[in-house]
């Protein structure tokens, strides 16, 4: 059986948590887009873990899978692993051969660009997601399996890495002999480095659609582990400030080969308010109190990157396309603690713009930028002892009916509750494997 997560706003609304959750199921959990952009939380028995590369079900001791629609900086993924191996667990990892290779040409690629782009960056990671991902619609990528082929991998940086170089150097007009970047440029270093990295991972590389269903023709549950947003999607998200991949269920499909009728539960992950690392329009966004409450009691700063994040109130318009996109058979609300102490507090449920009322988001950034929130009000809570609480009924009744009406609005029910960051701090109520 498969289940996919997936997000339904903007990234780190809490996949990370459900990814291990729903791994007590599953024995193998797949990676199926993004690369180590992603930065996704599990915090269990008081131990918190950051996964960026490794599928976060793998802590639970399934299988993790990085599929062909990921892009891979194996540096990275080594060192994760080796991080994982010291804390004591022995991941089982497989690679996609058809992965794309994130290059150390395009780390430098990501910043140059974006330092370039003024008002069109998009606030990256700077991990080179995005660069790699063009090589790769641009036939001149290097896939996983290219490492494990020296002389292939040669021929074919001595092709790619002067271009990269004179892309930088005469279109951005920065000089790389000398400099901290002089290396990612250098033909001789990045293949040694790369032929090395093949070396080391040549065992776990496998057809990773092949191994996928394989497993599911043995009876074995998967869990698709999305990674981003569905609003960072690069087809149905607020282009330009978002990914270079789909996001979205259909990613499920086409980055780790199996067929829709596969994945038979779609679960979207939403927090109860939202979040943002990033540029661009934000029509909720609160810099205000509010805001800082959000980010104080939600702690939010990026796994990633560490940065601050942009807060704002629950964007309805925004998790209705999302529901639309994915066709979510149920959802997951994280993080209501955090709301406690707001009173009132309200979300979005439509958007205003010149004279009209929106319950979906345009797809033009000017437009949305112009959208003047129309806000419903719920009545706030506190004073909850949320490590007591175990049921449904144990949220306060004012919290059960900002619950309620999220539910209605996005046509899906809620499977789980989630009231604090570890594993127990979750209600569930449905089990999308059962
Ligand atoms: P992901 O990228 O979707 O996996 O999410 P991140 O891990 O980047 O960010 C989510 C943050 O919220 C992490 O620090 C989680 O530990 C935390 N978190 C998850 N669920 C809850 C919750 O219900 N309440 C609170 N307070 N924190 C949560
Ligand atoms: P998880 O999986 C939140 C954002 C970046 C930037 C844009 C493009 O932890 O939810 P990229 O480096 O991908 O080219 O950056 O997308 N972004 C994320 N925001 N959570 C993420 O991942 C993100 N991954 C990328 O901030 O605006
Ligand atoms: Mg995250």
């Amino acid at each position: 059986m498969g289940v996919t997560i997936v997000g339904a706003q903007l990234g780190d609304e809490g996949k990370g948590k459900f990814a291990d959750i729903y791994s007590e199921t599953a024995d193998v959990i797949v990676r199926f887009q993004g690369g180590n952009n992603a930065g996704h939380t599990v915090v269990a028995n008081g131990e918190e873990f950051k996964l960026h590369h490794v599928p976060s079900g793998v802590l639970r001791g399934g299988t993790g899978v990085i599929g062909n629609g990921c892009v891979v900086d194996p540096g990275v993924l080594l060192e994760e692993l080796d991080g994982l191996e010291e804390r004591g667990v022995d991941a089982d990892v497989r690679i996609a051969e058809r992965a794309h290779v994130i290059m150390p040409y395009h780390r430098v690629i990501d910043g140059v660009e974006e330092d370039a782009k003024g008002d069109m960056a998009a606030g990256t990671t700077g991990r080179g997601i995005g660069p790699t991902y063009e090589d790769k619609v641009g036939r001149r990528g290097v896939r996983v399996l290219d490492l494990l082929k020296p002389d292939a991998l040669r021929e074919k940086l001595e092709y790619v890495v002067p271009t990269k170089r004179a892309l930088v150097e005469d279109v951005f007009g920065i000089e790389v002999n000398g400099t901290e970047h002089g290396e990612a440029f250098d033909v001789d270093a990045v293949h040694e480095e790369y032929v090395e990295y093949g070396e080391r991972l040549r065992d776990d590389i496998v057809n990773a659609s092949e191994y996928v269903n394989d497993r599911m023709d043995a009876g074995d549950a998967v869990l698709f582990e999305g990674a981003q947003g569905t609003s960072l999607d690069i087809d149905h998200g607020i282009y330009p400030y978002l990914t270079s991949s789909n996001t979205t269920v259909g990613g499920a499909c086409t980055g780790a080969g199996v067929g829709a009728t596969r994945l038979e539960e779609t679960v979207g992950i939403m927090k109860a308010y939202l979040s943002r690392v990033g540029t661009g329009p934000l029509p909720t966004e609160l810099e205000n109190d509010v805001g800082d409450h959000l980010v104080e009691v939600g702690n939010e700063y990026g796994t990633t990157t560490g940065r601050r994040r942009r807060v704002g109130w629950f964007d309805l318009p925004m998790v209705r396309h999302a529901a639309r996109l994915n066709d979510f058979t149920g959802g997951v609300l994280t993080s209501i603690d955090v709301l406690e102490g707001l009173d009132p507090v309200r979300v979005c449920e439509a958007y205003e713009l010149d004279g009209e009322t929106l319950d979906s988001m345009p797809a033009d950034m000017d437009d949305w930028a112009r959208c003047e929130p129309v806000y419903q009000e719920f009545d706030g809570w506190d004073g909850v002892d949320w490590d007591a609480v175990e049921t449904y009924d144990d949220i306060p009744k004012e919290a059960r009916e900002y619950v309620e009406y999220l539910e209605d609005e996005i046509g899906a029910p809620f499977y789980a509750v989630s009231v604090g960051p570890d594993r127990e701090q979750t209600i569930t109520r449905t089990d999308p494997f059962k």
